[in-house]
């Protein structure tokens, strides 16, 4: 399977980033699976004007964009909690593709925030966003408190102790992901 992660904070010294690194990395050192971040900020879309498959001239990079979610097979988003909910260009790049580009995929979400609670909010709409483009959103979410704490600039985690919930959030939306497509390699095969 390849999984893209979608790290969706554009904010200059953003910290929500290092988690998307991380989990990329996990899933790459595993060998199972490939994984690979798509990175809202080097996207830099404008505020959508019009969906992709209708747009005149689309921004730069958004085809490109929406190929590599077409082509993958499952997806996590990852977002920083901003006022209760996830950030707008997660919104804004997700609603410029077409519900199909996400439909019938295992979708993991991971919030993150500097302070205890994790960003527990941002996951929960996030979760609705997923039911929304109609991917399967997998019940086990990963929210990341204190994210300065756990994880330096580079990806690397700096609590061992949080190494428990990264593995049982992983495990989950693996498990669900490879069901996912499995299933759809029956009812098409390659
Ligand atoms: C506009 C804005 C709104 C925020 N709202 C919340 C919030 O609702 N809950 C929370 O726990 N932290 C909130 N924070 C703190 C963020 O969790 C923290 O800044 C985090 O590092 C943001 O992720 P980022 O660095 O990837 O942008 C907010 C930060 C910003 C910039």
């Amino acid at each position: 399977m390849h999984i893209t992660i979608l790290s969706s904070s554009t904010r200059l010294n953003r910290n929500s980033h290092r988690v998307a690194l991380a989990l990329e990395k996990m899933i790459n050192e595993k060998g199972e699976h490939t994984a690979e971040v798509l990175d809202l900020a080097a996207y830099d879309f404008p505020v959508m004007e019009e969906v992709l498959h209708r747009h005149p001239n689309p921004p730069a990079g958004l085809a490109d964009f929406a190929e590599k979610v077409r082509r993958s097979d499952a997806h996590i988003f990852v977002s920083p909690e901003y006022n209760g909910s996830y950030t707008s260009a997660l919104k804004n790049a997700v609603d410029y593709l077409k519900e199909g580009e996400f439909s019938q995929k295992a979708i993991g979400v991971v919030s993150v925030s500097t302070g205890m609670m994790g960003g527990i909010r941002a996951a929960l709409a996030m979760q609705q966003l997923v039911l929304a483009i109609f991917g399967f959103p997998v019940p086990q979410m990963l929210p990341v408190g204190q994210v300065l704490q756990r994880f330096d600039e580079h990806g690397d985690l700096t609590d061992p102790g949080f190494e428990k919930n990264i593995g049982q959030f992983l495990r989950q939306f693996t498990w669900l992901a490879e069901a996912v497509a499995e299933k759809k390699q029956v009812l098409v095969p390659a």
